[in-house]
């Protein structure tokens, strides 16, 4: 790979310790994938951030970088945490709180926004072309799918190395001739919510692995809907993005059929238990303001039941545009939760054992990552379960 002269000095560490490192991941990463030269991006966003799933290990790497006054070139968002400040922090150990706020603090002494949402292209929409360095798959399939941006699907550490370099190796979909559909689903189901949208997602994933499809007859999906989808296929294949626009040309392309049938095995696959729920929970990934609204909408009038956990996540950002929607959700018995979500919290240690939820993501992870069985099911259905009034 080609390194400017300024490059070459950050890989030797001209400009200390932790510049020197993230210049060696990177370019480690664009010798293994072919890049021809790092390219400039406009930002970053880092997984690697909830206590629960990182653990102890990589707290000293974080410190390193931090003390070697490693500074972030780009606007960088983070991942969810492990709790909010105001609803589960109380629940847990101070040595767990510690814990979470040391990782949280080490990253914003390196110049990082502790945004702790997964949909940060609410805060702040990138453009079109931008070339970006996102972790968090269902965001960088959002990105490269729905904005139009262009992002590889990072790990926590190449995302960070991309942040304090402010640069990222050009390979995979940072190359336009890497973009392209390779896949004709021909969607032969009448998909009628989020649900079907994330099942039909983790469906499509499984079958392409890491090829890009395009979507032919999605009925005017929702930007919502298209969250789901993509947060489906990053979680089953490796796949970076999807089209969802009438292609003209599609001679050669592979073509694959979904049926009705496909969707529902595929929700009814996710699902391990039709047992009440302990939680229910809403936000994977975490919610627009319309899904708030459309939340408070189905819970006004109505009381979350005894027994029952109603979850709703979202960003700090979104919660406060949100106030009347929290509100009724409150009044009516559920929790707002920023900063969180309920697979990257110790649900089991709250004696959560049942989650209903209408996010595909989360019922094709909780079970193997909380330990607890899953309804997958649609909001209309989420609410009628956690509510009665
Ligand atoms: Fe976000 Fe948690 Fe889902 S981090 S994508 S809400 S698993």
């Amino acid at each position: 790979m080609h390194l400017t002269r300024e490059e070459e000095k950050l890989y030797e560490g001209e400009y200390g310790w932790a510049c020197q490192v993230s210049m060696k991941i990177l370019v480690r990463l664009g010798d293994l994938f072919g890049a021809t030269q790092l390219i400039h991006i406009r930002s970053a966003h880092l997984s690697g951030v909830s206590y629960k799933t990182l653990g102890d290990a990589p707290i000293d790497f974080l410190e390193a970088l931090a003390e070697s006054c490693g500074k972030v070139q780009v606007p960088c968002t983070l991942n969810p945490s492990s709790f909010d400040p105001d609803y589960l922090a109380k629940k847990y150990s101070e040595e767990r709180k510690e814990k979470q706020s040391r990782i949280v603090g080490l990253y914003e002494k390196m110049g990082i926004k502790p945004t702790l949402t997964c949909t940060p292209y609410y805060l702040e929409k990138p453009r079109q072309g931008w070339h970006l360095a996102w972790a968090e798959s269902s965001a960088a399939v959002y990105a490269n799918s729905v904005l139009g941006a262009w992002t590889n699907r990072e790990g926590g550490p190449s995302a960070l190395a991309a942040a304090l370099v402010g640069k990222t190796p050009n390979y995979g979909v940072h190359q336009a001739e890497n973009r392209r559909a390779s896949v004709v689903i021909k969607v032969e189901s009448r998909l009628t919510n989020e649900t079907e949208f994330g099942a039909l997602g983790i469906h499509v994933g499984k079958l392409l692995k890491d090829k890009i499809p395009v979507f032919e007859e999605l009925p005017s999906p929702t930007s919502e809907d298209l969250k789901q989808l993509g947060a489906g296929m990053a979680s089953s294949g490796m796949t970076s993005m999807f089209h969802f626009e009438k292609l003209r040309e599609k001679s050669g392309l592979e073509t694959a059929s979904i049926e009705a049938k496909d969707v529902k095995n595929a929700i009814e696959g996710l699902s391990t238990t039709h047992e009440t729920p302990d939680l229910v929970f809403i936000g994977c990934p975490h919610c627009s303001l319309n899904e708030v609204r459309k939340v408070a909408q189905a819970v006004e009038g109505k009381k979350v039941g005894s027994g029952t956990e109603l979850w709703v996540c979202t960003s700090r950002y979104v919660k406060g545009k949100a106030e009347k929607y929290v509100k009724i959700i409150e009044g009516a018995g559920g929790h707002v939760l920023c900063d969180a979500c309920a697979v990257v919290t110790w649900i089991k240690d709250l004696g959560i054992e049942v989650v209903m939820t209408n996010s595909a993501k989360t019922a094709y992870y909780a079970p193997t990552l909380n330990g607890v069985d899953v309804t997958l099911a649609p909001l209309s259905e989420c609410v009628r379960s956690a509510c009665h009034g």
